[in-house]
């Protein structure tokens, strides 16, 4: 196991789409290493959630772990270790909710993004095993967040106001005294 490196925006493997991972891959020792090193890196980071094109590993593949103690986005309510293989977004509810999200491939900024909030997550476990999660709020932003960089998408690409993409530092103190208590 080990910390990767994550890239950053502006290195082109941000921006190209990944590739399924095939089913005989999924017990394989190079894939559940890759995994714990996603895994590692994410805790080394801070982050909530880490897709593989992040490490430049170019397969559907990323994992979302929310602790119960508070992150870099305040406290949140907990999600477990969810490692996601080849997965698939439903839009459930098309409303939209906006979310100030921050990248680990994007340090440093802060975005202002709307999303549906409510969605079915469906995906592979390493078992080869068939999951279905109901996300709704702030992680269901998460999982579309992440699984958008298996598209070679970035949060930035949604931000439909540019006075709403601010430097962390700026966020937390001019926008975050207006914000309403984070979602639960
Ligand atoms: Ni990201």
């Amino acid at each position: 196991m080990a910390v990767r490196k994550i890239i950053r925006m502006g290195h082109p493997a941000l921006r190209r789409p990944a590739r399924d991972v095939a089913r005989e891959d999924l017990g394989t020792a190079a894939l559940h290493r890759l995994v714990a090193d996603m895994i590692d890196t994410l805790h080394d980071y801070g982050g909530i959630g880490l897709a593989a094109p992040q490490i430049n590993e170019g397969i559907r593949l990323a994992v979302v772990e929310i602790p119960g103690s508070p992150t870099r986005y305040g406290q949140l309510t907990e999600q477990p270790l969810t490692i996601c293989v080849n997965p698939r977004v439903e839009v459930l509810d098309a409303a939209t909710e906006g979310h100030w999200e921050g990248c680990l491939s994007v340090p440093g900024l802060r975005g202002y993004v709307e999303r549906p909030r409510g969605i079915h997550v469906s995906f592979v476990n390493l078992r080869g095993e068939e999951q279905r999660i109901a996300a709704h709020g702030f992680l269901a932003t998460v999982f579309q967040h992440e699984f958008d960089h298996l598209d070679g998408k970035l949060y930035i690409d949604h931000i439909d106001d540019p006075h709403k993409l601010v430097f962390e530092e700026e966020y937390a103190r001019y926008v975050l005294p207006l914000e309403e208590p984070t979602p639960k």
